[in-house]
């Protein structure tokens, strides 16, 4: 059901635009303080000063009403990156870790991501679409109203097509409260059956499953890593996507500096991720080529690695978004709270900064700036509402959540009393 509502004293803090903002223009946030925001039918109509809004436009239509008392209202947040749907947990190699394991060498003795793949073999897209049901309701609370979910723990075409189908069961409930987009991760880990057949396992991906999925997912991903897939297989993989018309993204540079960032450019990815241990060329070319630099703070927290250089990519006057890229090995934690504190903290990024790389440029690497991420009239009405009246608390309260309410297309789905 389309909803129609009136949020009203609100201070409304947002980006402005429908493509990705860039270098110094991350900063730039509009405030309106005493706003409104009028959705009609889960689409913004209005949004700004109480007393500019016109005055037939409230008596136009019925509405259910929200009343801000000063708080913030911000975009929902974007989540563009995570592997939400998969079989099993991994809570043992978080203690192997701990112990002095490293992520390549429990994947490289055949744990890792293959053990999720095994898990995810056995389930049904519906036990998947259920589990990820609950980790969306956490993101709900923590201000999340859109969220990319990868695939790639089928490593096949039959648990491929079964993940990619417990994402569409997500994407096409209309009563889950979050958009859900769907990206195409076959080329995550090489699965036991193709061991040290890299370049089949990739001919395999090409002809059988990339022309099957098309309906199924929006974008195409890679993990481009030293010993997993190099350049020159991502590169081939990526390129036979572009051409069947899937929009594509790398998870990039995350354990070595492999040139992935400037694969990224080389071929107009929509977005590269992690860039943990991207070169300056790297980071030059993705500012230059428009794509968006997807980072990721939490993963880097949980294996003790550095991270990536977010300054950098802004003063080359790119763009960044923040994810959390949610998964059971490297990185089991959605948190937004933590993503925040984590980029002003470590990554010095502005609270501004902040702001836009989850909202807009998020949107913005999922292809998305045009209908999301930002407070504008035809804007899709996701709105967060803070329990406080300025975006200052979003790191000062440390890695709790800041968010009062969530709104998707008009509907609340979240709601702290
Ligand atoms: O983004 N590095 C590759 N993929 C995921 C981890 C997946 C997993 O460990 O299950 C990542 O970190
Ligand atoms: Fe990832």
């Amino acid at each position: 059901m389309k909803v129609n509502r009136i949020i009203r004293n609100v201070t409304i803090v947002t980006p402005l635009g429908s493509e990705a903002r860039k270098g110094s223009d991350m900063s730039n946030l509009q405030i309106i303080p005493e706003g409104i925001i009028v959705i009609v039918d889960g689409i913004i109509e209005f949004a700004g000063k109480e007393t500019d809004c016109p005055g037939e436009l409230l008596s136009l239509h019925e509405y259910e009403y929200t009343d801000g008392e000063g708080r913030v209202a911000l975009p929902g947040f974007v989540d563009s990156h995570t592997h939400l749907v998969f079989g099993g947990y991994r809570p043992d190699e978080f203690a192997w870790r701990l112990n002095g394991d490293t992520y390549m060498s429990i994947m490289e003795r055949g744990g890792g991501i293959q053990s999720t793949v095994n898990a995810t073999r056995e389930c049904s897209a519906d036990d998947m679409a259920d589990k990820a049901r609950f980790f969306i309701s956490r993101m709900q609370e923590m201000g999340v109203t859109t969220v990319e979910a990868k695939s790639g723990y089928g490593l096949n075409v039959e648990s491929e097509l079964n993940q990619l189908k417990a994402i569409k069961q997500l994407s096409d409930d209309p009563d889950l409260g979050m958009n859900v987009v769907s990206t195409f991760l076959g080329a995550h880990a090489v699965p036991t059956e193709y061991k040290g057949r890299t370049a089949e396992y990739i001919d395999y991906i090409i002809s059988e499953m990339l022309p099957v999925f098309k309906d199924l997912a929006k974008c195409c991903d890679v993990f481009c890593e030293k010993n997993v897939f190099e350049l020159e297989d991502s590169r081939r993989l990526l390129k036979a996507a572009r051409e069947m018309g899937y929009a594509i993204k790398l998870h990039a540079d995350e354990i070595v500096t492999l040139g992935g960032g400037e694969l990224a450019a080389e071929l107009g990815a929509l977005s590269a991720d992690h860039l943990l241990h991207v070169s300056d060329k790297g980071v030059e070319d993705m500012a230059k080529a428009g794509v968006v630099a997807t980072l990721l703070p939490l993963t880097a927290f949980a294996l003790k690695e550095p991270y990536a250089p977010a300054r950098k990519f802004i003063e080359a006057g790119g763009a960044v978004a923040l994810a959390t890229d949610l998964n059971p090995g490297s990185c089991f934690s959605g948190s937004i709270p933590l993503t925040i504190a984590l980029a002003c903290i470590y990554m010095n990024m502005s609270i501004e900064e902040v702001i836009t790389a989850l909202t807009i440029n998020g949107a913005a690497a999922l292809g998305m700036a045009g209908e999301i991420g930002t407070i504008e009239k035809g804007k899709k009405g996701d709105i967060i509402i803070l329990e406080f009246d300025n975006i200052n608390y979003l790191p000062y309260y440390v890695g709790m959540n800041c968010v009062k309410t969530t709104i998707h297309a008009g509907k609340i789905v979240y709601n702290h009393n």
